[in-house]
């Protein structure tokens, strides 16, 4: 399983990957609007903090398959490797989809909302998929699309993966991981989330405690 950041935060990013394995980061449009950067400072930053191996993902914002094509090259220019280019899977995207496969480009295939659509663009080349889990559920039964979608690909021989996205709690993605995902990208709030655990501090200040107590130290020896 790979854990990736959906985020546009450089330094969450710093933070989590000294803590965690890091697959990559993968951003947004939102996201990047709302991180009150441009979209080249959000890219400098990031690829500042990411090593060559973590992944790197930004998103096309024209609509039609040429322009979203044009911008997935400027995209792609960012960087030597492991730069994907997120694409839409409207109609002129999933054309784009193709294009930029054809190309040799590293794609995602993104605003993901039926297992249909993530199978379709895997058909195009996509390498990986990234349906919207807490935006699917809110339509319906979201994890259980993702879940017909694992099978699909399954049996499909096709190679892309999925990369689930848009998690709005930790629950969400439990059930995906415990559904045997490739790939999430979650928000770094959440990851937080997965990480700590009130009784966990508790219990090692208790063992601390206790040892100094015994041995008048905080350290081993
Ligand atoms: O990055 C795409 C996806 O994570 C969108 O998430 O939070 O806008 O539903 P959200």
């Amino acid at each position: 399983m790979e854990l990736f950041l959906d985020t546009a935060d450089a330094r969450a990013v710093a933070e989590l990957s000294e803590v965690l394995t890091v697959a990559g980061v993968t951003t947004n449009p939102t996201i990047i609007t709302k991180s009150g950067k441009t979209p080249e400072q959000v890219a400098a930053e990031m690829l500042a903090v990411l090593s060559p191996d973590q992944k790197f993902f930004m998103q096309v914002i024209a609509e039609d398959a040429e322009g979203m094509l044009a911008d997935a090259h400027r995209i792609c220019s960012l960087r030597e490797k492991n730069m994907c280019v997120k694409i839409p899977v409207t109609p002129e995207g999933m054309k784009a989809i193709k294009a930029a496969k054809a190309e040799g480009m590293c794609v995602l295939a993104t605003a993901i909302y039926t297992a249909d659509q993530a199978f379709l663009a895997a058909m195009n080349g996509a390498d990986h998929l990234a349906p919207y889990v807490n935006r699917m559920e809110s339509l319906g039964d979201g994890v259980g699309q993702v879940l017909d979608l694992i099978q699909m690909l399954a049996g499909s021989g096709l190679p892309a993966g999925i990369i689930a996205a848009s998690f709005k709690n930790v629950y969400q993605v439990h059930q995906l991981i415990t559904a045997g995902i490739q790939a999430v990208t979650v928000a770094p709030d959440v990851v937080w989330s997965m990480i700590g655990h009130p009784s966990t501090q508790l219990a090692v200040d208790e063992f601390v405690d206790a040892w100094e107590a015994s041995f008048g130290r905080r350290t081993f020896a």
